[in-house]
């Protein structure tokens, strides 16, 4: 079996769409809509955001399989881990397609996008933990934290529950990032920094050109969601509680704070 498989090849249904962002925010551009869907102001946020959360499940399934089949002489405890990952991502996937059932839309009603997977094309089992575990699931950490007071705005005890299961294992997931990530490249100071510029990328990516923020300093608009209207986040706000409890580190969270997207590894 081939290694380091491209996108295309993850197996989904013929209905699913599977593109680039770039593409999709083209294509929505296209249709007169905003180039980001999930969007606070968006009528459908709600729905869009569970779904891009969803593909995220699905993809760190995914991954977690692929790094665990494309090192075989990787340490046993590191496979172990990339093992329970499967299992966890699987059990998040369920929970937020049954999520998405309950807000009445379904996994495939919007454009999956392929970033996680394009952190799987690191030849690096480093990098790839660098890139998803403390990359994409710091940032998991952020927005789950952020639904859950959303769902407490809403008096939604279903989302607000739920999510708060799913962010107990992403958390883990980040501190087991940190510990490979440091365990793999011990000795190999120039192999650590690669993965953390892999990591860096991410977070840079991610940090949408500087502008996001704290909980206590984020912008509020008003929202109709699931029939209330409530007061949401501008923008994705960092979740500090959740990532002190990761792992990282006041300085880490500080930097992204301050938008530099440039985070030295704990
Ligand atoms: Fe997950
Ligand atoms: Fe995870």
């Amino acid at each position: 079996m081939q290694r380091m498989i491209a996108v295309d090849k993850l197996a989904r249904p013929e209905d699913h769409i599977l593109v680039p962002a770039e593409r999709s925010r083209k294509a929505r551009v296209e249709q007169g809509l905003t180039p980001n869907g999930a969007m606070p102001y968006e009528e459908d946020f709600l729905k869009a955001r569970l779904h891009g959360i969803c593909a995220g499940e699905f993809q760190a399934m995914e991954a977690a399989g692929r790094t665990l089949f494309d090192f075989p002489d990787s340490p046993w405890e590191f496979q172990l881990d990339m093992a329970r990952q499967v299992w966890d991502e699987s059990r998040h996937a369920e929970i937020y397609m049954k999520l998405l059932d309950y807000t009445g839309s379904f996994y495939g009603e919007f454009p999956e996008s392929e970033v996680l997977w394009s952190c799987t094309q690191a030849e690096d089992p480093a990098a790839r933990v660098a890139g998803i575990n403390r990359g994409l699931e710091g940032l998991a950490c952020d927005v789950f934290e952020q639904l859950i007071r959303l769902a407490q705005n809403m008096g939604d005890e279903v989302i607000e529950r739920s999510v708060d299961y799913v962010l107990a294992d992403e958390i883990t997931h980040v501190r087991m990032g940190s510990k490979w990530m440091r365990k793999l490249t011990e000795g190999d100071p120039e192999r650590f920094k690669k993965a953390q510029d892999f990591q860096n990328n991410i977070d840079e990516l991610f940090s949408f050109g500087g502008t996001r923020t704290t909980v206590e300093r984020a912008g509020k608009i008003k929202q109709h969601v699931n029939g209330k209207d409530i007061e949401i986040d501008q923008g994705i706000t960092i979740a500090r509680e959740s990532r002190l409890l990761a792992g990282f580190t006041e300085e880490e969270i500080d930097r992204l704070v301050k938008g530099f997207g440039k985070s030295q590894a704990y």
